[in-house]
């Protein structure tokens, strides 16, 4: 299936667009929650912050559960913490029971938390064999082409056959623990939110195969069965 681009004129329509996409696809969804699967960064903030000031009331947060892609080794309180700023933004102003939402537990140990939360995913979709469906994860794209955080050079951690794996920022150092290929590619949807010059390039590699774009882990996002769109910014779009 093609993938979807989808190009804005800034961040704030991006992060519009991906909002109101978002909840449509909670209100397709006849029956059963809706999980969803989010990213951490800065691109998020702006679809966070459009989600609390005009969506609010638009969700029936109730069927909605909310788990992580990857997640910084750091307390929840650090500013560092994909879910700490998750919740700060968003997550504390919706009228959603705590059992909906799913932290990693930054401050534990990496790779025991890496296979805690893999259980808690199987468990909570009650599949032990096949690998869980999520019915959307947000992506974004890091300026080296990473993903989540599966960094280039990494490519055992990638094609793991395990859901979450434990990495290492390659400039920082900071550990991370972070979904693998095998758990993104299932999902039903996949939204990459890209904004800003610093990713054209890379971008441009990606979308449009670029010789040698393989080493992105990025173009590794191939849904098996799901639809994956690009929402992006004219200056990530710069070279498209
Ligand atoms: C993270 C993210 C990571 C992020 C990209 C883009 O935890 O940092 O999951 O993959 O999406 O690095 O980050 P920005 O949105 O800050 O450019």
């Amino acid at each position: 299936m093609q993938n979807k681009v989808k190009i804005f004129k800034n961040p704030g329509e991006l992060a519009k667009d991906a909002a109101l996409n978002f909840k449509s696809l909670t209100k397709v969804k006849k029956s059963g929650n809706f999980n969803v699967l989010l990213s951490g960064g800065n691109t998020p903030v702006l679809l966070f912050e459009y989600i609390r000031e005009h969506l609010l009331k638009e969700f029936k947060w109730e069927h909605i559960h909310f788990f992580w892609g990857d997640e910084r080794c750091v307390p929840s309180d650090h500013p560092d913490s994909n879910y700490g700023n998750a919740n700060t933004i968003l997550l504390k102003y919706l009228d959603i029971p705590t059992s909906s939402i799913h932290p990693i537990i930054g401050e534990t140990h990496p790779y025991l938390e890496a296979d805690r939360y893999s259980k808690i995913i199987h468990d909570h979709f009650e599949e032990k064999e096949n690998v869980p469906v999520f019915d959307l994860v947000f992506l974004g794209l890091g300026a080296d082409g990473h993903v989540a955080s599966l960094f280039p050079g990494q490519d055992m951690i990638f094609h793991s056959n395990r859901l979450f794996e434990v990495t290492i920022h390659p400039e920082t150092g900071q550990n991370r623990i972070t979904a693998t290929s095998k758990l993104i590619n299932q999902a039903t949807n996949i939204y990459f939110l890209v904004a800003g010059e610093k990713k054209a390039f890379v971008l441009n590699r990606i979308i449009n195969k670029v010789k040698g774009f393989e080493k992105y882990p990025a173009s590794g996002i191939i849904p098996v069965n799901g639809k994956l769109t690009w929402f992006v910014d004219k200056a990530a779009a710069t070279y498209l």
